[in-house]
């Protein structure tokens, strides 16, 4: 006789997250642990459950807003001044938490240089930051990118989760396959004529010729994937290495028609927003930060996926940024 598979609900899910993850943080667990040889256990009936309730992010769109999972993390504490400061013990379950989905999608990583090589950074509105190209700013929009554009190991997935948003600032994402550019644009974009470099939230120790004294790994703006279109582009922190106008035409052309075919995402308290950072790029509209601990505050993920990119970016240096990574979970959703 075959038994029927009983899912649990995204409710009972949701309990079994939390109940999980306090008891981890309870006993000492931190989300960082997560990347260490010998990692905490997470029993399989955990990610079991929560498979079901999670899927990657749109393959068109390059979006997928999951909300629900974490609805009994109530009371967080005040939106702290800046990343990197003690934490309460829910808000380190949370961390845990959320480290526990991402691996139920996919790879958790964390990158050596940024945020003190910490899993699940903390993206709060920071002062001095304001007018800064990164995620901590507040008053100017943060432009169009990919995440970590400069480097070849960069996260397949984004993974946002919105602790708190009083004024509803809303992600911004635009996908390149929605941007309908023409097939003689395409290729010129497909070109390796762009030099990314790693943005202000990477201490400025990196050389812009290589780690190695090598040149400054070219960049493909556009390239493509088995399904379609992808795009790499960072234009705050790019430089060209072609004087060729129709390039030039090309790659503002890109820019105008993101602009033009984006969305914005809303997102509240206790939302998941997955952002595919092959095909879309993200950014923000400005607002204005109070500095009182109730400003937006975003944890943010960073998830390898098995998909593979142009066998090009092998050979780039990453200008010695190093991702700390940890084994590959089976079985992630389709
Ligand atoms: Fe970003």
């Amino acid at each position: 006789m075959v038994h029927p598979v009983t899912v649990p609900s995204r409710r009972d899910t949701a309990r079994l997250l939390f109940a999980t993850a306090r008891a981890l943080a309870d006993g000492g667990v931190v989300a960082d642990d997560f990347l260490k040889p010998v990692r905490p256990h997470v029993p399989a009936h955990v990610l079991d459950a929560l498979r079901p309730h999670l899927a990657l992010p749109d393959r068109r769109t390059g979006i997928r807003t999951i909300p629900g999972l974490l609805d009994d993390f109530t009371g967080m504490e005040p939106t702290p001044e800046r990343w990197g400061l003690p934490q309460t013990g829910l808000t380190r379950a949370l961390d845990v938490a959320l480290t526990i989905v991402a691996f139920a999608l996919g790879e958790p990583f964390a990158w050596a240089g940024q945020q003190a090589g910490r899993l699940v950074h903390d993206i709060v509105p920071t002062q001095g930051l304001e007018d800064k190209q990164v995620g901590a700013s507040s008053l100017t929009a943060l432009e169009w990118h990919t995440e970590d554009s400069f480097h070849p190991e960069r996260a397949q997935v984004l993974m946002l989760y919105c602790v708190r948003n009083p004024d509803g600032v809303g992600s911004r994402v635009s996908s390149i396959r929605g941007t309908g550019l023409s097939g003689e644009r395409l290729d010129l974009l497909r070109r390796p004529d762009v030099v990314i470099l790693p943005d202000d939230s990477y201490p400025s120790t990196w050389q812009e010729d290589g780690a190695d004294g090598s040149p400054a790994d070219a960049v493909r703006t556009v390239w493509d994937a088995d399904d379609g279109l992808c795009v790499r582009y960072d234009p705050p922190y790019s430089r060209f290495l072609t004087a060729d106008p129709a390039f030039h035409d090309a790659y503002r052309e890109l820019g105008e028609a993101l602009e033009r075919s984006s969305v914005t995402v809303g997102v509240g308290t206790g939302d998941i927003l997955l952002i595919d950072n092959d095909l879309a790029v993200h950014g923000r509209a400005p607002f204005r930060p109070r500095y009182d601990g109730t400003d937006r505050w975003l944890k943010r993920l960073q998830l390898r996926l098995p998909r593979p990119r142009p066998a090009s970016e092998d050979r780039e240096s990453g200008y010695g940024q190093r991702p700390l990574r940890v084994g590959v979970p089976a079985d992630p959703p389709a």
